[in-house]
């Protein structure tokens, strides 16, 4: 089978750890290398989770990490612990893993290797997109050298989920979103008007949580936080699964509805973070407005019994 080739961009993270085990899962996808990103929490939490979920479940993945602060130079001071929890997994006290990150930085990591190679990688972005601009601006010939980037961020006609008009992974660092925006590379914008679309149901955790073994005690473990934080907003029967749908849409585009055209995000006033789209033929960008969460559901079920359930290899 031809697999698509990954470097998987991420900020561990409740739903970003689904996502990583659902990728290894994935028979149409090779993961190359994971880059890390602050966002769900610390860039040094992030990392830690990213090993411990490697080292955990056997994924043979290099970890490289990135970016610690916005592309801008800002540092956070509010991560989403009422989220994500304070560790950016939930809580639930997981040991340190001894996994170590790679020496090289995932900026020149991602460098090197987009120079160093004619195969087709894709960027597979979950957080921010503060590694990607950091890499675009420092070698801007890598952009024609970037087969696509697909990314879970923003949200065009649907509400903002930290302001009205702004999604968490954008508004993170709106000026990376716009450079990455600006820089030409092909964009898949998966955000949230395709991921509210599809949920998963608590009901569907329950039973993972028997059928994939350790993968399934994990997931209930660290979705424990999740639920809660939808529970409180009065949410009881299911979640948002805003990383899988992303990592999805890599493989199964069939699954959504896809529009071109070309996308800016605002860095401004009120609605900053705001990601901005205009439809064209001609467009340079894509932006999966709906998907189909019963085919989804299906694929994800599929992928992560082959490879986690009982039997599995
Ligand atoms: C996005 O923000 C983060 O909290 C999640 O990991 C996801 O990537 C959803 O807005
Ligand atoms: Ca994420």
């Amino acid at each position: 089978m031809n697999q698509t080739v990954v470097i998987f961009d991420t900020d561990p993270g409740i739903d970003d750890a689904m996502a990583l085990l659902l990728l290894h899962a994935l028979p149409s996808i090779e993961i190359r290398a994971i880059s890390t990103v602050f966002g769900n929490a610390s860039i040094a939490a992030c990392t830690r989770n990213a090993l411990y979920i490697c080292e955990r479940f056997n994924l043979p993945y290099p970890v490289y990490q990135g970016a610690g602060v916005t592309f801008t130079g800002q540092a956070e001071t509010d991560y989403p612990d009422f989220v994500h929890g304070l560790d950016g997994l939930g809580d639930v006290g997981f040991p340190a893993p001894s996994r170590h990150a790679e020496s090289q930085t995932s900026v020149d990591y991602m460098i090197e290797t987009l120079r160093a190679t004619d195969e087709p990688i894709e960027l597979l972005a979950v957080g921010r997109m503060t590694n990607l601009a950091e890499a675009l601006r420092q070698a801007p010939d890598i952009a024609p050298l970037i087969q696509r980037i697909v990314m879970m961020g923003g949200a065009v006609a649907v509400p903002g989920n930290v302001t009205q008009w702004a999604e968490a992974n954008i508004y993170g660092d709106p000026e990376a979103a716009a450079f990455v925006f600006d820089s030409g590379v092909p964009v898949l914008m998966v955000g949230l008007d395709a991921t509210l679309e599809h949920r998963m149901k608590k009901t569907s955790l329950m039973a993972l949580r028997h059928e994939l073994g350790d993968a399934g005690e994990f997931l209930w473990q660290i979705k424990q936080c999740y639920l809660k934080f939808y529970a409180d907003k009065g949410i009881f029967d299911g979640f948002p699964i805003h990383d899988s749908t992303a990592a999805l849409a890599v493989v199964h585009p069939d699954c959504f509805e896809m529009r071109r055209g070309n996308l800016v995000c605002e860095t401004q006033g009120e609605q900053r973070g705001r990601t901005v789209f205009t439809e064209s033929e001609e467009g340079v960008h894509e932006v999966a407005m709906a998907a189909d969460s019963a085919q989804l559901t299906t694929i994800f079920e599929t992928a992560m019994h082959a490879k986690y359930g009982a039997g599995s290899l």
